[in-house]
């Protein structure tokens, strides 16, 4: 399996999302960013737009829950039919039944951690879990630089998924560009969420090529 590649559409045109999520459909995931202004601060969108942004997406969606009430929340987004929900570690004291409760409704369950986060707690709970996601910024925002420091942790997790023999995918987020994607490869991931590198210009498409050559690790 080579590197999925999701565009996060924080950065499209939040007047014209059918149009922006049919111009990656070259991608893997659809990354939706859901925010409270009370976990980050910042607000985006909702359950009632991610349900009908599901119903015309080309491309399953990759939800990302930067909210603070995720045991009464997330359990929605899985039921839109959403192929991933993803929620902050910090954001609720029961992860593991949480998890369990996305899988129970068909999603795939993700596990977020902000860059002060440490994986420690995770790590014996890998098979709990579809994908862990590190933070390459600190969440809110889309366009900020990328976090060098954060790729130790992503290395200790890569570690651990190897070390469990657990098909748990490694997703990076923010910052990710033409630049920064090697050093995620190296360190480990395998899912790379981009926001303004995929949208910035007039062909999402092949800016999605070109960031999926250099996760592969072609430059041409
Ligand atoms: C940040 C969001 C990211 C953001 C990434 O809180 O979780 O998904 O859209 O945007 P870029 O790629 O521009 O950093
Ligand atoms: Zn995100």
């Amino acid at each position: 399996m080579g590197p999925r590649i999701n565009p996060s559409i924080l950065a499209a045109d939040f007047a014209n999302l059918e149009r922006d999520v049919a111009r990656i459909s070259t991608a893997d995931f659809v990354h939706v960013d859901v925010m409270d202004n009370h976990f980050v601060p910042n607000l985006t969108f909702g359950l009632q737009m991610v349900s009908r942004l599901q119903e015309v997406s080309p491309l399953p969606l990759d939800v990302h829950l930067m909210i603070s009430d995720v045991d009464r929340w997330a359990s929605g987004y899985a039921k839109t039919g959403a192929a991933s929900v993803t929620f902050h570690a910090e954001a609720t004291e029961r992860p593991v039944e949480l998890a369990r409760e996305l899988r129970a409704l068909g999603s795939r369950a993700g596990i977020a951690l902000k860059p002060g986060s440490s994986a420690e707690p995770y790590l014996d709970l890998l098979t709990e879990f579809d994908q862990v996601l590190v933070m390459t910024v600190e969440p809110g925002f889309g366009g900020q630089s990328f976090m060098p420091e954060t790729m130790p942790k992503l290395a200790q997790v890569r570690q651990a998924i190897s070390a469990a023999g657990v098909d748990v995918w490694l997703q990076v987020d923010g910052g990710v560009d033409l630049s920064t994607i090697e050093i995620a490869r190296d360190a480990g991931a395998d899912t790379f969420v981009a926001g303004s590198a995929v949208y910035r210009g007039d062909d999402p498409a092949s800016n999605i090529a070109a960031l999926r050559a250099a996760a592969s690790g072609h430059t041409h």
